[in-house]
């Protein structure tokens, strides 16, 4: 009896769940070896290519055979390996890369987290800190090759959030922003590039805000953006116009979220907002790609991947007033962006003539 074409497909999905762990891995050995790096200059032989790593050519050539089987990485005619479009988005240079994406999710944290994605469904909380008790941030501080490749790759996916985030008309022209949590300092960088009257503070651990000394500096915004250490679970910086949480609060469970938007608040002035600016989950759930971040920020962090309105929710249970709301990008990467202030520049009943005045 021959097999229908939903039946191909349905062995064709499993096969490629049962098989992706090892193809990743012997991707990941094909990027430890910068092998699309080695060939971008020109087609190499297998010799030359395993003289020059100091490997094995027996097997250098059959991991190769693999990835050319897999159609990554391709043969000329006289048998040399070169790059083809897909192993060209390993390069550094291509300005659609995926280099980035590759190193950070093949990354050791991230082998830490879905080595303990059981426990993380078990208890719902994060693998990671059961395993190596302290979270991925912390662990981030002593490993600075691997905190480089997670605050370019988060900085990366985050930069093309700007257009869409100064289109809200959230931005005032001139005031201080600050970003909390905000990485190494990238967005803030390309947000102050697009409006000149601004000034800004990256806030943010150590481990980030030294990379961004690098990053505001070679961007000449020095006497633009101040950049401050700290915690923001114990403290934020006071003096902004608008407070940013970006990407910040998916990373963290319910409880944790509400602390950080009250430490905010707790920073904030009369006149200050807050801006909150994550990924919006659809109602409907969207995408597996949805779904699949919203597993890994369980097993890396213990946090979730929410709705617009459940971020509205966490914003109002840490005493802010949400004043409008606006979504941003494609649906399904839909940006969920809510702005809020303190209510005590909110009022609920209408003040007296007198008390408006001596505002
Ligand atoms: C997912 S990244 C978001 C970065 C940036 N805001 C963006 O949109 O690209 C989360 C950031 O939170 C920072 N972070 C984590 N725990 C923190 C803490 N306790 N205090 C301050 N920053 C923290 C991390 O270092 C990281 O840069």
């Amino acid at each position: 009896m021959g097999m229908d074409v939903a039946q191909i497909q349905s062995m064709a999905l499993v096969r490629d769940l049962v098989h992706g762990r090892w193809k990743a891995q012997a991707l990941s050995l094909i990027l430890q070896l910068r092998i699309p790096q080695l060939l971008e200059d020109g087609p190499r032989t297998l010799v030359s290519l395993a003289d020059q790593l100091e490997v094995s050519e027996d097997g250098l050539g059959r991991l190769m055979n693999v990835m050319v089987a897999l159609g990554l990485f391709a043969r000329d005619d006289q048998g040399r390996l070169t790059n083809n479009d897909a192993s060209a988005l390993l390069t550094a240079d291509n300005p659609a890369s995926l280099r980035l994406d590759a190193l950070h999710t093949l990354s050791p944290s991230m082998g830490i987290c879905w080595d303990n994605l059981e426990y993380a469904v078990r208890h719902g909380t994060s693998g990671f800190e059961h395993a190596m008790g302290q979270s991925v941030f912390s662990y981030l501080q002593d490993r600075p090759a691997e905190a480089d490749v997670t605050h370019a790759f988060q900085a990366q996916v985050t930069r093309w959030n700007v257009p869409g985030l100064l289109a809200t008309g959230f931005f005032p022209e001139t005031g201080k922003v600050v970003d909390v949590g905000g990485g190494n300092g990238t967005t803030l960088v390309e947000l102050l590039r697009q409006r000149p009257g601004l000034q800004g503070i990256l806030y943010d651990l150590p481990d980030a805000v030294e990379r961004a000394r690098t990053i505001v500096a070679a961007a000449g915004l020095t006497d633009r953006i101040e950049l401050r250490e700290g915690d923001f679970f114990a403290t934020v910086p006071s003096g902004g116009n608008l407070y940013l949480l970006s990407h910040v609060l998916h990373d963290w469970p319910d409880g944790r979220a509400v602390e950080i938007v009250r430490a905010v608040g707790a920073a904030m002035g009369p006149d200050s907002e807050l801006l909150v600016v994550e990924l919006a989950k659809p109602k409907d759930g969207g995408s597996w790609v949805m779904a699949y971040l919203d597993l890994l920020v369980l097993v890396g962090l213990g946090g979730r991947e929410r709705t617009a309105d459940e971020y509205r929710g966490l914003v109002e249970r840490a005493g802010l007033s949400v004043i409008r709301e606006a979504e941003a990008g494609p649906k399904d990467f839909s940006l969920g962006i809510v702005l809020a202030r303190c209510p005590r520049d909110v009022p609920t009943t209408p003040r007296s003539p007198d008390q408006a005045s001596r505002r």
